[in-house]
This record gives C-alpha cells, structure tokens and sequence, in this order.
C-alpha cells in the first residue's frame, strides 16, 4: 500500500482507498469517490444518506431557474435509497464502526463501501458497491452485500427519495409516484423548460406491495430471516430518462427497466467501454505509485464529467454538484478539450458541435451589447445564452453586490473557441467539420472581434480596450496580452480559411452568413495592425497596459495580510489585489503555455520568473499551466511542485466549499483534465504549433518511465519515454507522422522507432 496522504491509500495505482470515516467530509469525499458517465454523476454517498449528506444525482441537459436568478442542472429524485434494521436496530454509520474502508476503482468506474460494526453482539458486515454504467448511461446499478456473525432478523427498506439536495431551489413543478411491476418510479416535471424526468427503480428482490409515503421518501419493506455467515444480496438499479433525449421518457424508462437482466451483466458492458477509454487516454507511469494514481484519478473525473453522447457542455464542476451552473466557461476548450483532441478526437468533435449549436446564443449576445457575430457567453448552458449573472460576489464588509463584469469584458472566451477549432481540424484533419461548422463558427468570432477592437489613428493600431484578461483580478483593463495574441491569431485563422476551403465551400458558408469583401479586408487591415505587446527589456510580456505601474508585491502570498475579512474579494473594484501586479492565475503564462513558439526559451524564462511569484494560483485552473511551462523549460523542481498542487487539488481539499455565501464545492473538472496536459505537454514536452508536431521530454526524477497514446492525423502512436529513450509504436496508421524529437526531424511510418535524447 502507498499512502497518498493520511488516511488515503492506493494498492496497484488503479484505486483510491479510504480507510477513515470523516462525516464532516461529505462534500468532498462526495465529489472525490462520485460515480458518473458523462450522462449523469452520482455523488459518493450512501445507500442510507439523505441531503444533510449531500447525496445528488445530477443530470444533463435539465438546466432549470429555481429561484429565478440561477439557472442551473436539476438533482433528480434518488432512486438508490434504502434503510435496513438489524434485529429491530437501525443500521447508522454512528454506529460502533470496527472497521472502515470506501474505495473508487478507477480501472472499473466503481466505488465501494466495506463496513464492519458491532449491534448487540453480533458483527454485522456490509459491502456496497456502485458504478454509473459506461455503456448504457441511463442506468446505475448498485450491489449491497450483509453479513451477520449470528442469525438474525433484518428489515430492508428499499425505495425513491424525492427530498433531495439542491442548491438553489426546488426544480420541480410536478413530481408523480408511480408504480412499474414490482417497483416504484417518479415523473417529475422541471419549472423552466417543462423537461420530464423520470427516475425509476428496479430491485433484484422482491419487497413488499404496501407502499408507504414518509418524509419525502416512497419505501417499501421486506423483512428476512438470515443465518449467520451467509450473505444477503441486494441488487437494485436507477434508471434515469430525460424528454430531452427521448420522446417518451416513461416508455423508456420501461424500456430499459424490462432489459436490465443481472448486475454482472451490466457490469461487463461497463468494464468494457471503461476498457476502451483506458486503452485511449490512460497515461501510465513507472517509479512513482502515488503520482500514478493521482493522474489516474484526474483523467477519470475528467471523463465521467464529460457528456459524450450528445453535444453538451462540460460543466466547471462536471456533474459533481450543481455549482457553476452545470455549465461551460473557457475551461472547457483550454483545459478539457486538449486531452480528448489528442487521443479521443470523437469526443472533442462533439465538445465543438456544442459551441456551433450555441452560435445563435453568442450572436445574440454580441447584439445585445452592439456589437456583430458571436460574441460567447462566459457560463454557458443549454442555449448559449450568456448565464453569468452581472453580480456575482458581495463585498462582505458593506453587505454590498459587486457587479463584476465576467459576462461582458473576459471576451477571450470567443478567440478561445475559435484557436480551438482550428487545432482540432489541424490535428484531425476532419474537413466535414470544418465546412459543416468550423469555418462558419470562425468567421463569426472574427466578425465579433473585428467590432470590438477600437482603431486608434493616432496611433495606427488596433486595440482591445476594457477587458479582463484570465486573472480576475484585474477587471477593465487595456489590451490584455494574451487577449490581444488570441484576437490577432483568430484572425490569421479566419483568413487562412478563405483560400483553404474549396471555393464552392467558402461561397455556401459566405452567403449564409452574408460575409462581405469588406468584412475580409477589415480583417486583413486587423491582422496587420493590432497591437501585440513585446517584452520589455527584461524580457517580459506586460500582463495588459499599465500592469508594471502596479505596486509590486513578491511573493503574491503577502497580499493576504492586508485582509480586513478573511472572506474578502480580491478584485474589482476595490480588493486588496486590484492596486497590486498579485494575480489570481496564469495569463501572459497561459498564452506562453498555449503558444511557446511565439518566444525564445529566455523569453519565456524570463516571464516565468517574473510572474510566477506574482501568482496566488487561486483557480484551481492555474498551477497546471506553470507546472506545464515549467516542465518545458527543465525547472524540474518548480514543474514538479506546481503539478503535485493542481493534481491533489481535490484529493487534498478538506471541504472548502462555500465562498462569499456561494457553494463552490465538487470537482474542479479543468485541473483534472489538466493533468493530462501537464504530463503530456509538460514533462514529456508534446507541442503541436499550427505546423509540426514536437516532443521534448523532462522527467520528474522520481518517474523511471511514462507510458501514453496520442492520436495523430487519423494514427495513433503509443510513446514510451524514459531519461534517455524515447520510443514511438505506430498502433494504427493512415498518415506517416513528422515529429521533431529535440529539434530533430523524425518521420512515423509503420515501424517502432527508438530514439536517444
Ligand atoms: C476562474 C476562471 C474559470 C472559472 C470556472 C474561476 O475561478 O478564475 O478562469 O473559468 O473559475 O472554472
């Protein structure tokens, strides 16, 4: 056993073991041990849990406004809850626990609870396990197994919890028990956009037919006379249909009630489709047991909060809780995409489908602030309609909103999408989306950016005046750096794609959206004239105009002592960091971390140096990025530092969850898909600039080797890197790969390739 940290253990690096009941733990332990399939996630609760344990099933696809302020994902009724007595004593986890133990098996998409307490003499032991199914994802299924060292009575209750945990408000205007043969099901009917959801049960055993209604749960019983040492199984399934993915969600619902056979059988099908994700996105790693499992652990939160079967957003928070709306922000093309582009470009195709079917939710938006094409929401839901409220935090010394402007200045959130688009066409060389909707989503960003800049003749130059660049902290500022690089490359982008696509491509998409000569020239005139921050004479980017004025405070850290509340906001208007060069997280970093072929390596070095210290990391989204620059640049002690921070960012969290009166709690999905680009694009140096494909390695001393597949121009390649080889195993080609190994020029046909470094 390797100790991840007290109380945490991993065996073989495929788990996550728990040896510790912490009750005060259940937001975290919720989110860390939670089970999900990118259709729905099921927190890491109990069978016995109520919503003082935050038990939540939170689906896709069912955004609705409670309290008519936040539109968020609905939690469904719980269709796993039961109860059991033992010789008339009400099993509890306050019990006289003798022994402890809640894994997640990462290899199996499982998690587990083994429990063994003592009532009245007797040892009774109890082992759950519980997994949402990979290949039918309308279904989870849950096996509880009781033992008891004497004979003894026990009473099973089984049945539908419809009193559930919700952050904000109730969802449901109408909520309907029925019964389907031996079991019980609820329709329930969501308040904004009237989707039906319909949570049905199936128990493996027969309970009895008197139905009781009590505090909010439909139950029903079955009593059992056990002998000791012999098991009493109890299977039971939750099945979950939305209106939104079928016409008759009853009939579904039945549907699939009427196929599930057996646990083992669902079981193997979801072994298998969590084979084949494995087989594509696993990274493997020698030497180091506890780093193994944390990347394990991240890639598989990343996965499961990933909706793969229809084009949906990945929420900031997956489908761990209902903050952050459920709902996606520029996390999901920079953070989570690049992982899925790499080595399951399917699912990246589908992550940009999304952005397309929310064209006309970003169009709208540009106009309502007057400005032209798609201009995205920074919280984005159901209908690309912008969801970031104008006040999110409060000032907590005046009881005051602040009006922060997320939804209106961090407009990097529409070159972002757009440089996104263009690397997966890149990378995947997937024409059909690019002329069904790659090319048209790009030129309506361009078309928005084209209306946002302002041309200072005085100057001859473009500008991008009052934005907020990825720190936070600094609202309204003046060309950002790394906004003003995105804008001017969507721009290259956009230009590029009128001479790419086939002239009767480019004249369909040009007249459905009515794109003029003078658009284009506009945009030729752009490109040529933006205004792009240079380093300074130390090398060093400025964050955005008039940042290097700011006072200067290293480390960032001692900011914290000017707090007056420990709750205080740090930014706009009048935080502690707002007068300071302290940032929240990466940003001149991240467009060095997206771009690092735009600098020499002293460039980047020197902006490293300069801004690292002056970073709080206050978003879980920001020691990935240093951690991937600085594996790049060989400062391996910094690298490796700032990747333990990001990948324990959820196994270390002891609870933080409410900030400023807010719920923040779940996983932070961008860092766990981050994990896969601090090792893939960090230590092992993988980089993709528009031409070439790249790779130059760094190992942390402690791994011995790193094992990974990355799917290339429609190939795919397996990479086994130690200190000092490199060796490439083309898996399945249809294009002969280039790939520059420190510089060197090295070409991937059909042979392993090993190459000294
Ligand atoms: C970060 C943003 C991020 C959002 C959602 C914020 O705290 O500053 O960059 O997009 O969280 O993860």
């Amino acid at each position: 056993m390797e100790t991840i940290k007290k109380h945490l253990k991993t065996e073989t690096g495929w788990e996550v073991i728990n040896e510790h009941y912490d009750k005060m733990q259940a937001i975290t332990e919720g989110s860390n041990f939670m089970i999900g399939n990118g259709y729905l996630g099921y927190r890491g609760t109990f069978f016995e849990d109520r919503k003082d344990a935050y038990v939540g099933c939170i689906v896709t696809d069912s955004w609705d406004n409670a309290d008519g302020k936040w539109e968020e994902l609905a939690t469904v009724h719980n269709a796993l809850y039961g109860t059991f007595s033992f010789n008339k004593t009400p099993f509890s986890m306050d019990q006289n626990i003798l022994d402890y133990s809640r894994t997640l098996d990462l290899l199996n998409g499982l998690t587990k609870r083994g429990v063994k307490v003592e009532i009245n003499d007797t040892i009774f032991t109890l082992e759950e396990e519980k997994f949402a199914s990979m290949s039918d994802k309308n279904v989870i299924a849950m096996k509880v197994q009781i033992t008891t060292s004497k004979d003894a009575v026990i009473t099973l209750e089984s049945g539908i919890d419809t009193d559930i945990w919700s952050i904000n408000g109730h969802h449901f205007q109408k909520e309907t028990p029925f019964k389907y043969k031996n079991d019980l099901g609820t329709i329930s009917k969501t308040n904004t956009y009237e989707d039906t959801i319909v949570v049905l049960e199936k128990n493996m055993v027969a309970f009895g037919k008197s139905v009781q209604k009590k505090s909010g749960v439909h139950k029903r019983q079955k009593t059992i006379s056990l002998k000791a040492n012999t098991p009493l199984v109890w299977t039971k399934f939750m099945i979950v249909t939305n209106s939104n993915d079928v016409l008759d969600p009853l009939k579904e619902a039945k549907t699939i009630y009427d196929s599930l056979i057996s646990y083992d059988t669902v079981f193997t099908a979801h072994c298998q489709a969590w084979e084949d994700i494995w087989n594509k996105q696993d990274i493997q790693l020698e030497g180091n047991m506890v780093d193994q499992v944390g990347i394990r652990f991240n890639l598989y939160h990343a996965c499961i909060a990933t909706p793969t079967h229809k084009p949906l957003p990945i929420g900031a928070r997956g489908l761990s809780c209902q903050a952050y709306q459920g709902a996606a922000f520029w996390d999901q093309e920079v953070f989570n995409l690049p992982m899925f582009l790499y080595t399951n470009p399917g699912v990246a195709r589908q992550l940009l489908k999304y952005r397309y079917l929310t064209l006309e939710g970003a169009k709208e938006k540009a106009k309502k602030h007057q400005y032209e094409g798609a201009f995205y929401a920074w919280i984005s839901g159901k209908t690309g309609k912008e969801l970031c409220p104008d006040f999110f935090f409060k000032d907590v010394i005046t009881n005051r909103d602040i009006r922060n402007h997320f939804n209106l200045w961090q407009i990097h959130i529409s070159p972002d999408i757009a440089v996104s688009v263009n690397k997966y066409v890149e990378v995947t060389k997937d024409e059909d989306f690019l002329i069904k909707y790659g090319a048209e989503m790009v030129f309506e960003i361009a078309r928005f950016l084209a209306s946002r800049v302002d041309y200072k003749p005085r100057r001859d130059r473009y500008e991008i005046i009052r934005v907020q660049g990825p720190d936070e902290y600094h609202e309204n500022v003046d060309n950002n750096a790394f906004t003003n690089y995105q804008t001017k490359i969507t721009f290259d982008i956009a230009l590029s794609y009128l001479n790419r696509l086939d002239k009767g491509s480019i004249r369909s998409i040009r007249d459905k959206i009515d794109l003029t000569d003078d658009e284009i020239s506009l945009w030729e005139d752009i490109k040529d004239k933006i205004y792009l921050p240079t380093p300074n004479k130390d090398g060093v980017l400025e964050q955005f105009e008039g940042y290097f004025d700011l006072e200067s405070i290293v480390p960032a850290s001692k900011v914290t002592e000017r707090l007056i509340d420990p709750e205080e906001y740090y930014g706009w208007p009048n935080g502690i960091a707002v007068f300071t060069q302290c940032i929240k997280q990466a940003d001149t970093i991240q467009l060095l971390h997206m771009y690092p072929e735009l600098f020499d390596e002293e460039t980047v070095k020197a902006n490293y140096d300069y801004y690292e210290p002056r970073t709080l990391h206050f978003s879980s989204l920001s020691p990935s990025v240093y951690a991937t620059v600085a594996a790049r640049m060989n400062y391996l002690e910094d690298g490796y530092r700032l990747f333990k921070k990001s990948l324990m960012i959820d196994l270390m969290n002891t609870n933080e969850a409410v900030s400023g009166g807010t719920f923040i709690g779940g996983m932070h999905t961008a860092a766990n898909a981050a994990a896969w680009q601090m090792v893939v694009l960090g230590f092992a140096g993988f980089h993709y600039d528009q031409h070439h494909f790249s790779l130059k390695p760094h190992l942390p001393t402690s791994w011995k080797s790193l094992q990974f597949n990355l799917n290339l121009l429609q190939s795919d390649l397996r990479f086994l890197i130690d200190h000092h080889q490199i060796q490439i195993t083309p898996l399945k080609m249809n294009n002969p790969i280039s790939l520059f190994i420190n510089g060197k020029e090295v070409i991937i046909n059909h042979k392993d390739v090993t190459i000294n470094y």
